[in-house]
């Protein structure tokens, strides 16, 4: 559908005067966002995951993204696992996951089941948005024919648009409401209709896009930019490690030039920036162009991981620790500080690599659920680290209260001689051992 062809259109959906929003997807994106307009009106929140509807009902929140006096404190939001529940609504917010599959190709399965079901109880009148990121085209390509399949014209009979999702899990400072949203419609009327809802909830402002392509494409282009720039500190780290140079000391130096930007190096893991621009190397692809700078930048950040072991194997052996027979311990697991995702954590690749190399590795993450990490990852959690046992400390996610209980707790878990490796540089310089 052209844009220009329905500007001034008279039979543009009606908006919704009463809106009763459903959320579809009820995770790290969803909840907040669910949270956020349950303010403004009655608001349910969808999710197939009957576990996770459970716990919201009673005030948990795995994702530790609202506390239990948050969602009972929330009495306009309901949950449900059930499709009837959200036949009444009447403005549909997509936030379901677009994860990749194992050749690295978008898999868009959740996005494509949760628009059937919109489709099949979708009115004349009704709003959808769909928030989860995708490459462009897939709003108009793949959801908007199935969502016709309801015998409504999108566009006329009801609205339909994208406004990508910025939130950045674990953020106390930077929530919802302070990161300014784009914004974007099938139409002037939808563009507008869709503008003005998140206005409600946005207080940094919205921006709206010039097309639902502009705005799915500056979505994946955000976590591109920030993959390469992470790529290139990588690559740093590497080439001044074959150097003998601290990465950390040569970024403080050069950072204090006014326009040098403020990258550092490590593990790129998560749903985001590790995730998203294999979706835009998807689309490129498909018309014609290969983007070798984007693919070069992923495979930098996904050989990080076994790079780490291999260096920390070489320094053991350089302090006269024997490998075969050193303990390691691993500090945090999932995926980034101070969050329990653990969706394509990096550390995973550390911890396989020193597996058949090291007598024993013991995982500590206090933020992970044991359950979740055994059903993920297959990885046994371990319930407190033994002090004076390990050879090797490999401070992976520098979670607040590692840093909390700061460099002498992590010492004290060593015995001598021993290797302790802070990927991210968190303690430096109380530990002074070699980082990335
Ligand atoms: N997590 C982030 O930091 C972040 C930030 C910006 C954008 N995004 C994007 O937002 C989207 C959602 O990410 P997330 O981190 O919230 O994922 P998530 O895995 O935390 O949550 C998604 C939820 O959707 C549910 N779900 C899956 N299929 C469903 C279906 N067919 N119908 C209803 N519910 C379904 C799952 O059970 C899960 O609870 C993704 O596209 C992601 O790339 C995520």
């Amino acid at each position: 559908m052209n844009q220009t062809s329905i500007q001034g259109d008279t039979t543009s959906p009606p908006f919704p005067a009463q809106q009763r929003i459903c959320i579809i997807g009820m995770g790290y994106v969803g909840l907040p966002l669910a949270l956020a307009f349950q303010r403004h009106g009655e608001v349910v929140g969808f999710d197939i995951n009957q576990q996770r509807i459970d716990e919201l009902r009673q005030g948990v929140d795995v994702t530790l993204e609202a506390t239990t006096a948050e969602l009972q404190a929330a009495d306009q939001l309901s949950y449900s696992a059930d499709a009837a529940d959200i036949a009444a609504c009447n403005v549909f917010i997509v936030t379901v996951p677009t994860p990749i599959d194992l050749s690295q190709q978008p898999d868009l399965g959740a996005i494509k089941s949760a628009t059937e079901l919109i489709a099949g109880c979708l009115k004349r009148g009704d709003l959808v948005i769909y928030e989860s990121t995708v490459y462009p085209g897939v709003t108009e390509e793949m959801c908007l024919p199935l969502l016709e399949r309801s015998g409504l014209r999108a566009g006329v009979d009801f609205g339909l648009g994208y406004s990508p999702e910025r939130i950045n899990p674990a953020d106390k400072e930077r929530k919802l409401a302070d990161i300014r949203k784009i914004t974007a419609g099938l139409t002037p009327a939808c563009a507008s209709q869709i503008d003005a809802l998140y206005a409600k909830i946005i207080t940094a402002g919205t921006f709206p896009a010039a097309s639902i392509r502009t705005a799915e494409m500056a979505k994946v282009v955000e976590n591109a930019q920030r993959d390469i720039n992470i790529a290139l500190m990588n690559e740093l780290a590497i080439i001044c490690d074959h150097m003998d140079l601290r990465t950390y000391e040569v970024l403080e130096a050069a950072g204090t030039k006014w326009n040098f930007l403020p990258f550092k190096p490590g593990l790129v893991g998560g749903h985001c920036i590790g995730v998203d621009p294999y979706y835009l190397i998807h689309k490129s692809q498909r018309v014609g162009h290969h983007p070798d700078l984007i693919i070069s930048g992923r495979r930098i950040n996904n050989s990080m991981g076994t790079y780490i072991a291999r260096k920390v194997t070489r320094m053991m052996t350089q302090r006269d620790i024997e490998v075969t027979r050193a303990n390691v311990l691993i500090l945090g697991i999932s995926f980034k500080e101070n969050c329990p995702d653990l969706r394509n954590s990096k550390v995973v690749d550390i911890h396989r690599y020193l597996l058949s190399m090291v007598a024993s590795i013991d995982v500590y993450d206090p933020l992970v659920r044991s359950e979740d990490a055994k059903a993920e990852l297959g990885i046994e959690l371990c319930a407190e680290p033994i002090s004076g046992h390990y050879d090797c400390v490999i401070l992976a996610v520098p979670h607040d209260s590692f840093l909390q209980r700061g460099a002498d707790w992590v010492r004290a878990l060593c015995r001598q001689p021993c290797l302790v490796y802070d990927i991210k540089s968190a303690l430096v310089p109380d530990l002074v051992d070699k980082t990335l």
